[in-house]
């Protein structure tokens, strides 16, 4: 099984690369944006009380997400592989998830950063807020917001894989295809 933790700043492409990592690869993908979304989209108790850290473009609750994450390796501990996009945020999150993976017996096998410049982040997710529906690609200063918390509280994670030697750079500057291709070539260097 592989685990890959695809990471970077907002906008800068892990849903969109995950989605053809999947493909490619034949392994699973789980977005813990994704699931939030979901929550609040079916009214859930959950997905109420989290609606409003969404809107202003802060993260939500380490315990709620890692209970998130842990149900989800339950459920998926035969699989061939996944693609977490959007966890480990913090380095409670990390710390915790390799609690979570080694009780099955797993880990992860590498972290892929996508780096994309700020301005081409906010380019990109005004340009995604006009037809998107989120919540949090409404406004640029919502879009702000959640850049300042990336840097804030989540870039730190990278230190975290760095320290374990799971650690690797990705440009995402580029066109999609160039930018899958730079992923892959990092996964299948793995092997
Ligand atoms: P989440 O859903 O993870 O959102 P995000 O990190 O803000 O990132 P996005 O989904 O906006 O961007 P992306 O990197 O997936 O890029 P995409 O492929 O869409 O989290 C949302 C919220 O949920 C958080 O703010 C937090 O509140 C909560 N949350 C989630 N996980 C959490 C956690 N672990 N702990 C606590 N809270 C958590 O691409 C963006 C746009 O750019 C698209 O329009 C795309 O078409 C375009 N694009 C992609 N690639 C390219 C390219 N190469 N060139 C040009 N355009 C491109
Ligand atoms: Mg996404």
């Amino acid at each position: 099984m592989i685990n890959i933790v695809l990471f970077g700043a907002p906008g800068c492409g892990k849903g969109t690369q995950a989605q053809r990592l999947k493909e490619h690869y034949g392994i699973d993908h789980v977005s813990t944006g994704e699931v939030i979304r979901d929550e609040i989209r079916r009214g859930t108790e959950l997905g109420r009380s989290m609606e409003q850290y969404i809107k202003e473009g802060k993260l939500a609750p380490d315990a709620i997400v890692i209970g998130m994450i842990a149900n989800y390796v339950a459920a998926h501990k035969d699989a061939k592989g996944c693609i977490f996009d959007g966890f480990p945020r913090t380095t409670v999150q990390a710390e915790e998830f390799d609690r979570i993976l080694e009780k099955e017996g797993l880990k992860v096998d590498i972290m892929v950063d996508l780096h994309v410049p700020e301005e081409e982040l906010v380019k990109r997710l005004l340009l995604r807020g006009k037809d998107s529906g989120r919540a949090d690609d409404a406004s640029e200063e919502v879009i702000r917001e959640r850049l300042a918390v990336y840097h804030r509280q989540t870039a730190v994670v990278a230190d975290y894989y760095t320290a374990q030697q799971k650690y690797a750079a990705v440009n995402g500057v580029g066109t999609m295809d160039e930018v899958f291709d730079r992923i892959a070539a990092v996964i299948d260097g793995l092997k």
